[in-house]
């Protein structure tokens, strides 16, 4: 049998799952950074791949004063710098932009949630008129999507604002026949991160969003869960049999889950000073990482079932003593450094809009043990950093050493243990590191099986436009429940607590802040 060169079979799962609907898609913060870099780019991916529905109505909604063309340019502007497909900007905008309108508006006062209602209720229909005054006449679908592509200040108040004007889906909705989910299609909630910055301000936002819309109806992003290689982990381990067996404490060793980038903060240091590394990574997309590598398999793919096991993870996590959790964990900040090109980053504390005397963390690195059957005593490092010499991430399995007979005897620390390593970017794919015998030696090397997804396909979407696709699908598979938000923000707390009680000019391993060059090279792994 000769597997290598046979051409397998494609199973297609998009037949199992919901299809986008022709919604409005109403963009709050529509002329700011989010929007112009993320979201309409992958809109205008979409729209060119052909997965947006038809009939869909994009509203960008802003304080700014913009006539409908004049918003559309700006579109074009994003389209044409961060979209996948910006080759055909220009030749294939048109079609694009005339889904698109724009609304001014206030975000803080409600006289625009009621322009938007009357909008969506097609009450007014000269809103589509062309900015020459003349009308055009659009289907327009019944459905609404509120993204929220605003600062943390502004989710609860767009919320209040919306519900007010009857644009919300509260629980006491949603029995009546004329709810917004029965006769005037569905409403929901995109809400971008910081989700909170700990457990109890997350569960206030939790609280506040739920007095106009339900659970159910609020998508909260991680953008990490949009990659494809994220996505991945779930097919790599529950559609192979060789792995699962060997997925648990008696055969790994330990789990490292890394996110380097060689940026420092950039211009973010108003946002980022008051969060750090913690926060702005550890809490939500390294926690993520961690609870899909390490899950029970779900009963079935539905978003429940996933997000009920991750939960259960998370509720798994040792709960350390302020002092273990200065053991388990590390912090640092980059000082000033010089890139192999000349390129130089300032010291975090000489960015714009940093404190002069910030001990806020650039690097944090938390190790973790899950007290269940299946991870316990497997310490689970979790680590992130700016200003590195390399820009990755990565999750490596690393399995237990052979047993100490034959090789393993005389080899000693020369006989690398297997290791299982997920890509997540910038080179995605998989790697399998293994001991081999060296050609006309008796001798072992390791050595790596490499599978590379670009090599499979060149189709790599961005993780906005799955999620984008699945908000529009109602697939709340890739977004946060509002316990998993929380229970992660729990353990984040902790450390932050146990951090602020630290002198950040101890020694790092007593947990102070370790002071690293910009540009400096990965720190060694704990495993
Ligand atoms: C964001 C963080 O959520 O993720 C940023 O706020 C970080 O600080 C970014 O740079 C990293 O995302 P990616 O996809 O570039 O790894």
């Amino acid at each position: 049998m000769n597997v290598i060169n046979q051409d397998y079979p494609v199973c297609n799962l998009e037949a199992h799952r919901f299809a986008p609907e022709p919604a409005f898609f109403v963009i709050f913060g529509a002329t700011g950074d989010l929007a112009h870099r993320k979201i309409f780019p992958a809109l205008f991916d979409l729209h060119q791949e052909g997965a947006l529905p038809e009939g869909m109505v994009i509203i960008g909604f802003a304080r700014r004063s913009l006539r409908h063309a004049e918003f559309r340019q700006q579109v074009l502007e994003d389209v044409r710098a961060h979209a996948r497909h910006s080759s055909f900007a220009d030749s294939a905008f048109e079609a694009f932009s005339s889904r698109i309108w724009y609304l001014q508006a206030d975000l803080e006062q409600p006289e625009g949630y009621h322009a938007l209602a009357k909008i969506i209720a097609g009450e007014n229909p000269g809103f589509f008129a062309a900015d020459d005054g003349e009308p055009r006449s659009l289907s327009l679908p019944r459905n609404a999507l509120f993204y929220l592509a605003v600062g943390p200040e502004h989710f609860g108040g767009i919320a209040e604002n919306l519900g007010t004007a009857g644009l919300g889906t509260s629980v006491a909705d949603s029995g009546k026949p004329d709810s917004p989910a029965g006769s005037q299609g569905w409403r929901r909630l995109v809400v971008e991160k910081p989700y909170g910055r700990d457990a109890e301000s997350a569960r206030a936002l939790t609280n506040l969003l739920h007095r106009h819309f339900r659970e159910t109806d609020i998508y909260r992003i991680d953008h990490y869960l949009g990659k494809e290689t994220v996505q991945n982990l779930l097919y790599l381990r529950f559609a192979n049999s060789v792995f699962e067996p060997i997925w648990n404490c008696h055969h790994i060793s330990s789990i490292e889950i890394s996110v380097f980038e060689q940026d420092g903060i950039g211009q973010r240091g108003g946002y980022y000073d008051t969060a750090g590394a913690a926060r702005d990574m550890l809490q939500n997309h390294l926690t993520q990482l961690m609870c899909l590598v390490t899950m029970e398999p779900p009963a079935t793919l539905d978003p429940e079932s996933i997000r009920d096991e991750k939960v259960k993870v998370l509720q798994s996590i040792r709960r350390y003593s302020p002092s273990e959790l200065v053991r388990h964990a590390r912090r640092g900040q980059y000082i000033e450094g010089m890139g192999p090109d000349g390129t130089v980053i300032p010291a975090y504390r000489k960015e714009s809009k940093v404190s002069p005397d910030s001990a806020t963390e650039t690097y944090a690195q938390l190790t973790l043990e899950l007290d269940n059957w299946r991870f316990s005593g497997v310490p689970i490092t979790l680590r992130t950093g700016k200003a590195f010499a390399e820009k990755f991430s990565q999750i490596v399995i690393q399995f237990k050493r052979p047993p100490s007979a034959l090789f393993a005897a005389q080899c000693g620390e020369k006989l690398v243990s297997n290791a299982l390593t997920i890509r997540i970017q910038p080179d995605e794919g998989v790697w399998l590191t293994f001991n081999a015998k060296l050609p006309g030696v008796p001798a072992i090397k390791a050595s790596h099986l490499r599978f590379s997804w670009r090599e499979v396909s060149n189709y790599l979407p961005e993780a906005y436009e799955r999620l984008i696709a699945d908000a529009l699908a109602g697939d709340s598979t890739l977004f946060i429940r509002a316990d998993e938000s929380e229970h992660a923000w729990a353990v984040i707390d902790e450390l932050e607590k146990a951090w602020r009680e630290t002198d950040p000019e101890a020694p790092p391993e007593a947990g102070g802040l370790w002071r690293y060059p910009a540009f400096s090279p990965i720190p060694p792994s704990q495993g």
